[in-house]
């Protein structure tokens, strides 16, 4: 059996249409089950990543960070450290340069690093050591001796809870606390009740390749090769620190080896290697190591979750409360939406959202796939199943008897959903019909069997975006693009989208990803590239189509235009095209100002078995049907959402990044100590499929975002499968073999 056929044996029904039959899929251009352009240059080691390259002369930076987590420099040493062999240089605060002000974000955090001697975290950056190699940069760095006062105590747990100021917070992605109806008489004439707090952990993102930057100066420009998931943003962020023209400064970013968000923002080794590169007058690479990335570039905050859900008695929800609390920095107010999700997915006649922060010396959470509604979907769906078992109702009649058809908390129409069918085709794959909804009803020998299920709803966000489009005599075409890859399937995608509009084969088009030399683009981030650019690739192509017309003087057909070229003398035609929003905005979400409210949707199943006398539990199998738009390759999506399925396993099963609250300092600062899920944990039963379906108003080629809504719902239908197995819920995660201990 070829491998290509195995994948082709699995994407048999991946589009099915709103009955569940599977369609078949195109051979060529969009739907097509293309693998991804890049898979031969990875696998042969030929893709290159910022931390790679190493320009003729480059020093090697090493950050010196704070071992404490609040106090005041008093003194910093560098005397041993200077006289190592190879080093260079160190700088210390003192050395800083005066900087423009940032905006946040693009720049993760408002404070700049190195530009005032009080420490506000753990990790925070206070010296950097340049040396001719990099072990003799962190031979240095061993060396810098470092005297803090240390005056008020450091505040982590026991951090107050605030209101999060809105103004002037560039975090803020919708109202704080909107609500509606009567949540009182909603909850006061209900039927049932339930009440419950869930907590979800800190943890990283943990992306394979560590964040990684490369600085250099020619001519005044300002030369960045970086490991980034947003270059228009590095871009952005450092013209405002540099007060310079954003056209002078250059982001390469050939390859992004993963990020997850860790690297959507700009983090300090970003800001600091510039400066370093402009004091020496040398290039600069400052490679976060793996435990550099613990503090260096964010991770997601842990939430507390508080909910209330009341319904009549036939379980139609008469009121909702979610009340949600994330730690943040003492500097700025990242905030965890865990709500977002829950505002937007059952029919609610009144509601009460709340959304709080505690301000503690830790360094400035970020996004982390998915951020928001991830981490509270998971609360959100637990109690929907625990209102199931209140009820005595099964938890997905409950959930088609809330079902809405618009928005509850914006009231428009949704731009495209296909939840119902989703879930129906979910509940068909994996066998929901047969399952007995009373617990500790099934097992196999010692172990105890349980369905469960869970919706998933994610944010559509969209970026104005351009793109390029060119075409040579040979025959060949070109996608030129300020984007960046990730691994997500970018460039197939584009080339998909290319070839559909023309009825060409994609294997014509090149994609030339990772300058901001190339038009402008969305960033990595929210889902949201194949819906933005993808949107700017299909324009561009358009308009390249109508200039060759226009130069024939009648319509064509590509295989007329290198003839067409030729005779011209042209040596290649090109056309630019964008992607815009309405109210002219760089960025919405939700639709923004459109008539409709747009998201992705999902119906995630999962069977677990626990060990009665371990507690061990392990998924037996996962199935999920979407609703997200159209979906420009089987192949990359499928493997996006197993993907996503698969992080979700980590965040109800494993991952967590605990904090000694004596310290405020992560317990294990690499993957010795942070589980993560392996192969061994994973069945390789996990059947994804899609709903057929195109967007008329998200984009004009009918997609919506796949990447995070994978990791939606995953947590709660794995902890309500354990709920079915063993009648024991669990509300804080991960789970612990502990807690299911008979
Ligand atoms: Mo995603 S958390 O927007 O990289």
């Amino acid at each position: 059996m070829t491998d290509m056929h195995k994948i082709e044996t699995a994407l048999t029904g991946i589009i099915v249409a709103d009955d569940g039959a599977p369609l078949a899929l195109p051979e060529n251009g969009i739907g097509s089950p293309q693998r991804r352009m890049d898979g031969p240059d990875k696998v042969t080691g030929q893709a290159t990543y910022a931390g790679e390259d190493m320009p003729n002369g480059t020093l090697h930076a090493v950050l010196v960070t704070s071992p404490v987590a609040k106090g005041r420099i008093a003194a910093v040493d560098t005397g041993q450290a200077r006289a190592a062999p190879g080093v260079v240089r160190v700088l210390t605060p003192a050395d800083m340069p005066t900087l423009g002000s940032p905006s946040v974000p693009p720049t993760a955090q408002s404070k700049l690093p190195m530009s005032s001697l009080d420490i506000d975290y753990e990790g925070q950056p206070i010296a950097i050591v340049l040396a001719e190699t990099l072990e003799q940069a962190e031979a240095g760095a061993g060396l810098v001796r470092i005297g803090i006062e240390r005056a008020k105590p450091a505040v982590f747990d026991t951090a107050e809870v605030e209101v999060p100021p809105t103004e002037g917070n560039g975090y803020v992605l919708g109202e704080l606390d909107p609500a509606h109806g009567d949540v009182d008489a909603g909850f006061a004439n209900a039927a049932h009740r339930i009440e419950a707090t869930y907590t979800t952990p800190t943890r990283h993102h943990n992306m394979m390749e560590p964040s990684a930057t490369l600085a250099e100066w020619r001519g005044g420009d300002l030369h960045l090769n970086d490991a980034t998931q947003w270059s228009w943003g590095l871009q952005l962020s450092l013209a405002g620190i540099f007060d310079m023209e954003p056209s002078r400064i250059h982001i390469r970013c050939p390859y992004t080896g993963g990020g997850f968000g860790a690297k959507g923002y700009v983090w300090p080794h970003q800001i600091l290697a510039p400066i370093a590169a402009r004091i020496v007058g040398r290039p600069v690479k400052l490679n976060l190591t793996r435990t550099g990335c613990y503090t260096g570039c964010g991770y997601q905050s842990g939430t507390q979750s508080r909910l209330r859900l009341a319904s009549d008695a036939q379980g139609h929800l008469t009121a909702v409360e979610h009340h949600t609390e994330n730690v943040t920095s003492v500097s700025d107010d990242y905030i965890e939406f865990a709500n977002m999700g829950t505002r937007g997915m059952y029919a609610m006649p009144a509601y009460r959202m709340t959304t709080r922060v505690r301000r503690a010396n830790v360094g400035t959470p970020t996004a982390m796939r998915a951020p928001h509604e991830g981490p509270g979907m998971f609360a959100l769906e637990s109690a929907m199943d625990e209102l199931a078992y209140e009820i005595g109702m099964d938890p997905l009649e409950l959930r088609l008897a809330n079902y809405t058809d618009s928005d509850p908390h914006s009231g428009k129409p949704f731009s495209s959903n296909k939840l119902r069918e989703a879930y129906a085709e979910g509940a068909r794959r994996i066998g929901w019909s047969d399952r007995v909804h009373e617990p500790r009803s099934r097992r196999d020998g010692d172990k105890l069997l349980g369905l469960g299920m869970a919706g998933a709803i994610m944010t559509t966000f969209r970026n104005a975006s351009q793109a390029r489009v060119a075409m040579t005599p040979d025959g060949r075409f070109t996608v030129e693009v300020g984007s960046q890859e990730i691994g997500t399937g970018t460039r197939t995608i584009f080339a998909q989208v290319v070839a559909e509009r023309l009825g060409i084969p994609s294997e014509r088009v090149t994609v030339v990803l990772g300058s901001t030399d190339l038009p402008p683009a969305s960033a990595t981030l929210g889902s949201a590239s194949t819906i933005s650019i993808g949107s700017a690739v299909a324009t561009a192509t358009d308009n390249l189509k109508t200039r060759l017309d226009d130069m024939a003087g009648r319509e064509t057909r590509p295989d007329e235009w290198p003839d067409l070229l030729a005779r011209l003398g042209v040596d290649r035609v090109q056309a630019e095209g964008a992607f815009t929003l309405p109210g002219d905005v760089s960025f919405d979400a939700h639709g923004g100002q459109t008539d409709y409210s747009m998201h992705t949707w999902g119906a995630v199943f999962v069977e677990m078995e626990v060990d009665e006398i371990t507690g061990i539990a392990r998924m037996r199998r996962a199935v999920a049907a979407y609703s997200a738009g159209r979906i420009l390759n089987p192949v990359t999506a499928r493997s996006q959402m197993i993907g996503g399925i698969i992080f979700g396993y980590g965040r109800a099963m494993l991952e967590a990044s605990p904090m000694d609250p004596r310290y405020g300092r992560y317990l294990s600062k690499n993957l010795s100590g942070v589980q993560l899920p392996v192969n061994a944990d994973i069945p390789r039963n996990i059947d994804v499929c899609f709903i057929e379906e195109h967007d008329p108003h998200a984009s004009a080629i009918g997609v919506r975002g796949i990447g995070e809504l994978g990791e939606v719902g995953v947590a709660a239908a794995i902890t309500n499968a354990i709920y079915n197995a063993t009648g024991k819920r669990v509300r804080d995660l991960p789970v612990h073999f502990e807690h299911l201990i008979a």
